[in-house]
């Protein structure tokens, strides 16, 4: 069994991160100690209310919900309607907004739940680091009851929304360094390895075939998702990033090609600021902080994805 919290930025992807963590097939097992949201996708008020939508859609009425930053550490907030749409989670009309997000902040609830864990905890990342380096550099007294971080995030060569960038580590380049100098066991899932799990219609047919409203909404969503995909970066099929990120924390890495490397942050420079410069031949001789996840078992992906989404539909 995996205690896990989620951070997140709903988000079609990170959708099926959470319903991966929700439903994941026996005997995987996972105790969901809580969910906060960070800006990114969209304001940080519409990421939390989509998370809340989601779950409940998901049939999840017992996981909390947390209101994290609505900025980055030091930088200007951004948002990505192109992808994600207005409501950050375009496609399907939801019954707006899904009310109850906890009014306890965010790092707070996060401090709080990880301390009184009795095991060590798994955090899964699938937005921007800010909530994470906030928790980190506020109370580091929980870093010893920290698992590992596994976040979806940064690339080795091309980036998404830069060159060079990917969006979750260029939105807050200080809070990734904050959180890859913290000596714990931090995961990166990148873009060579998300860009491998892609939606093709039979997996869209397969959803489907399940039937029922949540399958139905699952297929709206991703539909819109694929539609913005093929319209801003020309992919005949999207890709689910979020969810490889999300069955990393869950398998504890099995299934993953890694390797533990030096991954530092690029912050200074105007063109690249963002990148993660992923040294594999060691040439800067510095310790390496970081596990890069080089590829991925996608059979076994999709097996429990989509067995996810079917426990999810049939609930
Ligand atoms: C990441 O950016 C977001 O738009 C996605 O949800 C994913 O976490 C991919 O670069
Ligand atoms: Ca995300």
């Amino acid at each position: 069994r995996v205690d896990m919290w989620i951070d997140c930025d709903p988000g079609h992807d990170d959708c099926f991160g959470l319903t991966l963590a929700c439903y994941p097939p026996p005997p995987i097992a996972v105790n969901l100690l809580g969910v906060s949201t960070v800006h990114g996708n969209q304001t940080v008020d519409k990421t939390a209310g989509n998370a809340l939508n989601w779950l409940h859609a998901c049939g999840v009425e017992d996981v909390d919900v947390y209101r994290g930053q609505a900025a980055p550490l030091v930088r200007k907030a951004a948002i990505c309607p192109e992808i994600h749409g207005e409501s950050g989670l375009d496609g399907f009309a939801f019954p707006q907004p899904h009310k109850g997000v906890r009014t306890e902040k965010a790092v707070m609830a996060m401090a709080d739940r990880i301390m009184g864990n009795e095991g060590k905890v798994t955090i899964a990342a699938t937005g921007c680091l800010t909530n994470i380096a906030l928790l980190l550099t506020l109370f580091p007294e929980v870093k010893p009851q920290v698992d590992r971080i596994v976040m979806m995030g940064g690339a080795m060569g091309l980036g998404n929304t830069g060159p060079v960038m990917e969006w979750n580590i260029q939105i807050d380049p200080e809070a990734a360094h904050i959180v890859f100098e913290s000596g714990l066991d931090v995961w990166m899932v990148p873009l060579e390895v998300t860009h491998k799990a892609l939606l093709t219609q039979e997996h869209l047919q397969t959803i489907k075939q399940m039937g029922g409203p949540f399958s139905s909404c699952c297929v709206s969503l991703l539909t819109f998702f694929s539609s913005t995909y093929s319209r801003v970066f020309a992919f005949d099929q999207p890709p689910l990033h979020d969810p490889c990120a999300m069955w990393c924390a869950i398998s504890k890495g099995k299934g993953f090609t890694h390797k533990k490397i030096r991954v530092d942050i690029e912050m200074a420079s105007s063109l690249t600021a963002g990148q993660t410069v992923c040294d594999f031949f060691n040439l800067t001789h510095k310790t390496p902080n970081v596990q890069v996840c080089t590829d991925m078992d996608l059979q076994e992906f999709w097996r429990v994805m989509l067995e996810a989404v079917r426990r999810a539909a049939e609930r």
